[in-house]
């Protein structure tokens, strides 16, 4: 009698668990895709604490699709591996930027498709190439239950608890074919790029070099919980295995996965035959710098899947599609000093110090000159004017120098005999490209390069020294060997300038824990 009671309460609060599951989904949607919230944060914030309550008592109750997903699973120890059931494949990159490479593309489909000029012109959907690292995510019965990496397109890695950290994600999906694989780009919006690196920075860690390395770095994190604090988003281009045909054509597949909840990027066009390909390539690198997000290029598809299938694959790459991309964005700017930098191992580095430029969605203020002889090449003198550009949008790179607006009083940058920061002999041995500091530890720049090295990730993973404090540290004289910094106090850090007792208590912590490293 009493089991049968419990199991009718059971059966009700599992029903419970569902139904608030449900509810909070939805207002999760409502919030984050369609920016139309449906209730208040209050109303919001109590049903979140119910569910996590009753998951706590009950966690046998605990659905697949359950919102406290979002705020981050348990933490693994290493990646899984998982093989695609269907292989996640690249593109064809068409290398001509310009217009030539939209009519390249669509010579070649019609040839393959033995359409003569006759023939009308072919239907193409136009989309972006984002900028992010391709995942395949599975649906079982309209229940969001694994997400993968592309991995080497055949095998990739297991991201399912980090994907459902993915706000504007549906974690559960109404009236779904049975088994429904969604495929696009994780990414991160330029915004949240700069508040992470604005963090990682406050926090003395290593800063991303651009959104889509951020991505990646939080995507395949190992504590969804650091990877629900990041905003990654998600944008649907693709399916993987399904169980049902939903679409005829490509551009229908996305309304209809964007009727279901999917994010779906807006900037996506019809277009028939190549000069329209080509007016979508011109318009959107218009707006490329306005877009929330970091895109490389545009992307044809042929829209029909019958013409697809006929169209098929060539040496792993579907013959149906192609990503258009845009040239390296270059600028001018000048070149108002140079600097040297010493690194941890004592290198000169020669630095341009340019006039700040805006280029390929960031400002950039230096650019490395690398060592003598690339200076020497490039033939850069203080006052230059120069090209400079973002290749692959990662390091700023000078292109070259324009000769021709060299003012008078333009100077040339001798590369010195001595440390520009210690005062050590400064050694360039026969047949090397590189100016060394002899001064090892005592040259402040190499010590102070050496903690930073010491304390990386990579390294002792000792979270909070970053380069002011390591600065301060060398300054001072209390670490001039890295040894000393496991003789550091707490007096010694609350001295510091804008040091509070609870960071140098954190920062304390940190290297007793790395003891154990
Ligand atoms: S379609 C079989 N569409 O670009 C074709 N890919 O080299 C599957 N990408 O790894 C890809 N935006 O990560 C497609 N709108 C888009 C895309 C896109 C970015 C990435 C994707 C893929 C790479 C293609």
């Amino acid at each position: 009698m009493s089991a049968k009671k419990d199991s009718a309460k059971d059966l009700e609060i599992q029903k419970r668990m569902e139904q608030l599951a449900d509810e909070i989904n939805k207002h999760n949607q409502a919030y984050y895709v369609d920016n139309n919230p449906t209730i208040s944060d209050e109303l919001y914030d109590s049903l979140f604490q119910e569910l996590v309550r009753l998951e706590q008592q009950y966690p046998q109750f605990k659905t697949l699709f359950s919102p406290t997903e979002r705020v981050g699973a348990a933490a693994r120890t290493e990646a899984v591996k998982v093989k695609h059931k269907i292989p996640l494949l690249s593109i064809h990159t068409e290398t001509d930027y310009t217009a030539q490479g939209a009519y390249d593309f669509d010579g070649r489909v019609r040839r393959e498709l033995e359409l003569t000029p006759q023939d009308p012109p072919v239907e193409y959907d136009c989309e972006l190439k984002f900028d992010g690292l391709a995942v395949n995510i599975r649906y079982e019965k309209g229940i969001l239950v694994q997400a993968t990496t592309r991995g080497d397109g055949y095998e990739g890695e297991d991201v399912t608890a980090n994907v459902r950290t993915i706000k504007t994600l549906p974690l559960k999906v109404e009236n779904f074919p049975d088994i429904f694989e969604v495929r696009g780009e994780v990414i991160l919006h330029k915004s949240e790029f700069k508040r992470i690196n604005e963090e990682q920075k406050a926090e003395g860690q290593k800063l991303f070099a651009n959104p889509r390395n951020a991505a990646a770095g939080c995507l395949r994190q190992l504590d969804p919980s650091v990877t629900a604090r990041r905003n990654l988003s998600f944008y649907a281009y693709g399916y993987g295995e399904v169980s049902e045909t939903v679409a005829n054509k490509h551009s229908e597949l996305l309304d209809y996965l964007k009727s279901k909840g999917f994010p779906v990027a807006d900037t996506r066009v019809l277009a028939y035959g190549p000069e329209e390909l080509q007016n979508f390539h011109v318009r959107v690198e218009k707006i490329r710098d306005d877009l929330p997000f970091d895109i490389d290029g545009v992307v044809y598809k042929v829209n029909s899947f019958a013409l697809q299938r006929s169209l098929g694959f060539v040496s792993r790459e579907p013959r149906w599609a192609c990503a258009h991309k845009y040239p390296p964005q270059e600028v001018q700017t000048v070149v108002q000093d140079i600097t040297i930098q010493v690194g941890r191992t004592g290198k000169l580095t020669p630095v341009a110090r340019l006039k700040p430029v805006f280029v390929g969605g960031t400002t950039i203020s230096n650019a490395s000159l690398h060592n003598e002889e690339f200076l020497q090449n490039m033939g850069v003198k203080i006052g230059d004017t120069v090209v400079v550009r973002r290749a692959g949008d990662v390091i700023p790179e000078i292109v070259r120098v324009i000769k021709e607006l060299r003012p008078d009083n333009a100077r040339d940058f001798v590369m010195p005999e001595f440390c520009p920061v210690c005062g050590s002999h400064a050694y360039k041995e026969e047949g090397e490209k590189d100016r060394k500091c002899t001064g090892g530890l005592f040259c402040q720049a190499q010590c102070v390069q050496s903690i930073l090295h010491f304390v990386s990730r990579k390294a002792m993973g000792i979270d909070g020294i970053g380069e002011k404090l390591a600065e301060q540290l060398v300054e001072k004289g209390w670490v001039k060997n890295i040894s000393d910094i496991y003789r550091l106090t707490k007096e010694q850090f609350v001295s510091l300038e804008r040091m509070g007792e609870k960071s140098a208590d954190n920062l304390l912590a940190s290297i007793e824990k790395s003891k154990r490293t």
